[in-house]
């Protein structure tokens, strides 16, 4: 990939940065920063090449449609004040923005398109839509490797119309995790867990090759419970899995791969409950899985004491509420607590912000802003922003 240091040339001129922002939001307020800190690099080395940024990035998924809710006003403010420099919310439809808004003498500020998602040509890669965009800028950067696995336009189509390189932070991600899948130890734990069950239940299936074990938690994790016999009550569900759940099981057996899930899991009735433990036979129609039980964190905890390394993507639970993080803060806690011992990585938004909470961002190996990206990358696939950028 070319970077953007190959650039010998900044000044004045107008980049168009793709940044993956999708941070936590909890009524509008950012509840973690990490995926902005971890970019600021890239945003002072432009300033101090007195180039004329105009950002590009994303929120949650609002399918083609305007959110409020999805805004992003509170990245804009969060930037504007680590940065001391205005950060200008753009809320014009991109088809009826002039170019010439970002020609005018505006070195002083820094542009954010708003929410690239409410429009549902980006999602379809499509080529007007890249074409628009791309007229707003001469250079277009991408430092979002956490949404590179999306061949959306903001990330592929848009390399079509210019010359395309990719940021700090994606440079370094990338080297990073190329050297964790080429020196890795073993035995690994590989623990995947969250809620986005459609994008991590077939990277499974790709992964049982590589791991002596997958331990799936979080929501990830109902479809195992449901395919094993047990009622989920009205835990969240992906539909029509179980082919893909029986191929994990089968392929799991072909290669001598263990597949671990809860034993007991915490439920409440309602997201902002207090937690009950209870086994997988005594869940009600009315529970929701919310979290793993102490038999679950054990079992866990003795894998990663037998472990060389530890990938870990995705929480055990819904740690929003903190009477149901504490399986996602037990493992980061066993993980800090076996030091040199065990080589640990871990990667995604809402992985960040559970180990953030607990302030042990620092104490693992490394941490890669991505959660979806980071998984497709260690199952071999290509990535389409990294391809984008290399040819
Ligand atoms: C992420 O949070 O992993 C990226 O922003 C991609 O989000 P997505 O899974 O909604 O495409």
């Amino acid at each position: 990939m070319k970077k953007i240091e190959d650039l010998s040339d900044l000044n004045k001129k107008k980049i168009l940065l793709r940044l993956d922002l999708n941070v936590p939001l909890k009524d509008c307020k950012i509840t973690d920063t990490t995926r902005i800190d971890k970019i600021l690099p890239t945003l002072k080395y432009l300033i101090e090449k007195n180039s004329q940024i105009i950002i590009i990035s994303h929120i949650g998924r609002p399918n083609g449609r305007i959110d409020s809710k999805l805004s992003m006003l509170p990245v804009c403010e969060y930037l504007s004040a680590k940065l001391k420099i205005e950060v200008k919310l753009i809320k014009k439809k991109i088809f009826d923005i002039n170019p010439s808004l970002f020609t005018e003498n505006n070195s002083n500020k820094i542009f954010f398109l708003e929410n690239i998602r409410f429009y549902e040509q980006e999602e379809r890669n499509d080529e007007e839509f890249a074409r628009k965009l791309s007229s707003f800028g001469e250079i277009f950067v991408n430092d979002a490797f956490s949404c590179s696995h999306r061949k959306h336009t903001s990330v592929d189509k848009i390399t079509k119309f210019l010359p395309s390189y990719c940021g700090i932070q994606m440079n370094a991600e990338v080297n990073a995790l190329k050297k964790v899948t080429t020196d890795i130890k073993k035995p690994i734990a590989c623990i995947i867990g969250g809620s986005k069950i459609s994008t991590k239940i077939s990277v499974i299936k790709n992964l049982i090759p590589r791991f002596e074990n997958i331990i799936i938690v979080g929501a990830m994790a109902n479809n195992i419970i449901k395919y094993k016999g047990f009622n989920i009550g009205n835990s969240i569900i992906e539909n029509n899995c179980n082919n893909i759940v029986e191929e994990i099981f089968s392929l799991a057996k072909q290669n001598a791969c263990e597949i671990i899930f809860p034993k007991d899991v915490a439920v409440g009735k309602k997201l902002n409950d207090k937690a009950k433990i209870k086994d997988l036979s005594n869940i009600l129609d009315d529970d929701i899985i919310l979290d793993i039980g102490p038999e679950t964190i054990n079992l866990i905890n003795s894998i990663l004491d037998n472990s060389k390394t530890v990938l870990w993507n995705g929480p055990a639970g819904y740690f929003e509420n903190s009477n149901f993080a504490i399986g996602s803060e037990e493992i980061a806690k066993k993980i800090v607590s076996l030091g040199n011992k065990i080589y640990s990585v871990a990667g995604g938004g809402d992985t960040i912000a559970v180990i953030n909470k607990i302030n042990a961002l620092k104490k693992l190996d490394f941490v890669s802003t991505a959660g979806g990206a980071f998984l497709e990358y260690l199952e071999g696939k290509e990535i389409p922003g990294i391809r984008a950028l290399k040819s």
